[in-house]
Parts: C-alpha cells; structure tokens; sequence
C-alpha cells in the first residue's frame, strides 16, 4: 500500500528554510473600508517555479475548517497568488493549503 500523501504545515515562517519558504502558502491580511483583504502567496522571499514539469496546481482558503475560496493555476501563465476580500470575524483562524506537482501539499495559517 503507498503511503499516504503529506501535508506539510509551517508553523514558523522566519525560521523556516528555502526549501519551506518556497512551497509555503504565505498569508497576509490588510484592511480595506469593511473588507478585510487576504492574500496568500506561494514564493514569498523564494520564488518557486512555475514551468509544466514542476509548479503549483492549486491554492485553497479555509475559515478554521470550512473551505471558501479555490484557485486552480496552470504554469506559466498565471502565478500563484491571490488577493480575496473577506468578511470575517476577528479571532477567525486562517489557514492557506497549495499543492505542489513534485512536493505535495503544503498550509500555512494565521489568526485574524
Ligand atoms: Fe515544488
């Protein structure tokens, strides 16, 4: 039987290496009016590549455990970020999972 697939999580994003900071799906949060703007970025500090033989096929957004936003990419020509305007509770805990095609799926969260 193969081995279950991992999931990756990085708790510590300034201590982490290249290698982590490359597949994290780095979270930011900014104020905008009622809208909070939440970012995640796949390559914050270390660019990961975006060629057809290694690249990230997918971000995903959750509100604790609750999905609510998907973005599939193809490589080249988009890259993997987005920008989503939220309504959410302060104290809401927001966790970002990409997948990389060669290194699996990696999260990342932060506390609104
Ligand atoms: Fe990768």
């Amino acid at each position: 039987m193969a081995a279950a697939p991992a999931l990756t999580a990085v708790k510590d994003f300034a201590a982490a290496g290249e290698f982590e900071k490359k597949h994290t799906p780095f979270i930011s949060v900014a104020s905008e009016g009622d809208a909070t703007m939440v970012t995640v970025e796949v390559g914050h500090e270390v660019p990961h590549p975006n060629g057809p033989d290694h690249y990230i096929t997918f971000i995903e957004l959750f509100a604790g455990m609750t999905p609510i936003a998907r973005l599939d990419l193809s490589p080249e020509v988009t890259s993997p970020k987005v920008t989503l305007p939220c309504a959410l509770p302060a104290g809401t805990v927001l966790r970002a999972v990409e997948h990389c095609n060669l290194h699996g799926w990696w999260t990342y969260e932060t506390t609104l």
